[in-house]
C-alpha cells in the first residue's frame, strides 16, 4: 500500500530556497554547524551536505521536523539554505575542520534550523537549571518528543534549546498556556533519527531520553503518553509523503530507494511505541520516577 505512496513517479514538491547574507559562526557539535543570517532576515544554524556526520542526517533533520509540526510538538522552523558561489567567496571563515584539513562547503542547498528569537536579543540556552526545568511552560513537549524519539529510532539522547517568550504565542497540545512571558522549550537536533546514516532501528531503551528525568515526573503509566502515542498510531502517511517530496535531490544522491524502505518500515511500526516505552520502564527504571 505504502509503495503508491512513495513511488518514485511521484514529483517532488520543494519549498523556496533561502538565501544565506551572512555568516554569523560556527556552532558546537559534530556536524560543525554554523550559524547563518538568510536574506530574510532569520538566523539558522546549517547543518551541510558534506558534514562530518553525514548527508543522511540533513534528510533526518527535515523529515523529524516536519513530522513533529504535526505532532504540535515545539521544534524550529526549517528551510532549505542557498549558499552561493559568491557567498562562500566571501566567508574565508566558512569550513569544516577534518583533522588538520580545512574542507570547503559546496555551494548549493543544505539544511537550516531557524532560531526563534533574534540571537542577539534574547539569550537562548543549551541547559536549564532543574528549578527551571520545573517552570518550563510546554514541559509536556518532552512526554511527546519521547513518544516521537522512540517511533523515530533518535539514537542520540534527547537535546533542546530554552528561551523566554510570551506564552500565548506558543501554547502547547495539553493544557492552555497562560498569556505570560515564561520559558520554552524547542526540540531540536534530529540528525541521529533512524540511527543517523545507517538509516536503521536499533530501539536500544536508554536512547532518546533527556539527561534530566525530572521532565518526566508526571508520568504514572503508559497512558501518560497520550495524545502522542494515539497521534503516532495514527500517523497519516500523506504527511510524510509530503515531507519526503520536499527534500532536496543532492541531499539524496542515490538514497532513493533505501529512503523508501526506511519510511514504510517507519509506518509499520507505528504501533510499536507503547511496547518501547514500557521496555524504557523496565530497563531504565530511574526515567519514570512515578511509574509503578
Ligand atoms: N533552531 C535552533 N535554535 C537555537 N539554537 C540552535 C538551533 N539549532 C541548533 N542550535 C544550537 O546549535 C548547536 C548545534 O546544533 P545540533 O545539536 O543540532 O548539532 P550537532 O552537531 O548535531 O550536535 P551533536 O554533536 O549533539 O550531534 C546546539 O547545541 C544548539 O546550541
Ligand atoms: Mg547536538
Amino acid at each position: 500500500m505504502y509503495l503508491l505512496i512513495f513511488a518514485s513517479a511521484t514529483i517532488s514538491i520543494w519549498p523556496m530556497p533561502v538565501r544565506a547574507r551572512k555568516l554569523i559562526r560556527k556552532m558546537r557539535g559534530g556536524a560543525q554547524a554554523h550559524l547563518i543570517e538568510g536574506e530574510d532576515g532569520a538566523f539558522y544554524v546549517v547543518k551541510f551536505t558534506n558534514n562530518p556526520q553525514h548527508r543522511r542526517i540533513l534528510v533526518n533533520e527535515w523529515l523529524a521536523c516536519a513530522f513533529l509540526r504535526y505532532l504540535q510538538i515545539h521544534v524550529p522552523e526549517t528551510a532549505i539554505i542557498e549558499l552561493t558561489q559568491e557567498f562562500i567567496q566571501d566567508s574565508p571563515e566558512l569550513y569544516l575542520s577534518l583533522g588538520l584539513r580545512r574542507e570547503p562547503i559546496p555551494a548549493g542547498l543544505h539544511f537550516g534550523s531557524r532560531m526563534a528569537v533574534h540571537p542577539d536579543r534574547v539569550a537562548i540556552y543549551d541547559f536549564l537549571p532543574d528549578k527551571l526545568l520545573t517552570k518550563v511552560e510546554n514541559r509536556a513537549d518532552f512526554l511527546g518528543i519521547l513518544v516521537f524519539d522512540k517511533w523515530i529510532g533518535n539514537a542520540d539522547s534527547r537535546q533542546a534549546v530554552f528561551f523566554r517568550a510570551r506564552a500565548k504565542t506558543w501554547t502547547p497540545l495539553k493544557g492552555e498556556a497562560p498569556a505570560r512571558v515564561g520559558f520554552f522549550a524547542q526540540m531540536i537536533d534530529h540528525g541521529f533519527a533512524f540511527n543517523g546514516s545507517s538509516w536503521q532501528f536499533s530501539d536500544s531503551p536508554i536512547q532518546g531520553l533527556y539527561f534530566r528525568t525530572s521532565v518526566y515526573d508526571e508520568v504514572r503509566s503508559v497512558d501518560s503518553f497520550q495524545p502522542w502515542l494515539a497521534m503516532v498510531e495514527n500517523f497519516p502517511a500523506e504527511v510524510v509523503d509530503s515531507a519526503w517530496r520536499e527534500i532536496p535531490s543532492v541531499w539524496l544522491q542515490g538514497d532513493e530507494e533505501p529512503l523508501e524502505q526506511l519510511l514504510e518500515t517507519l509506518l509499520r511500526r507505528r504501533n510499536r511505541v507503547g511496547t518501547l516505552l514500557q521496555q524504557v520502564q523496565q530497563k531504565r527504571t530511574t526515567a519514570f520516577a512515578n511509574w509503578r
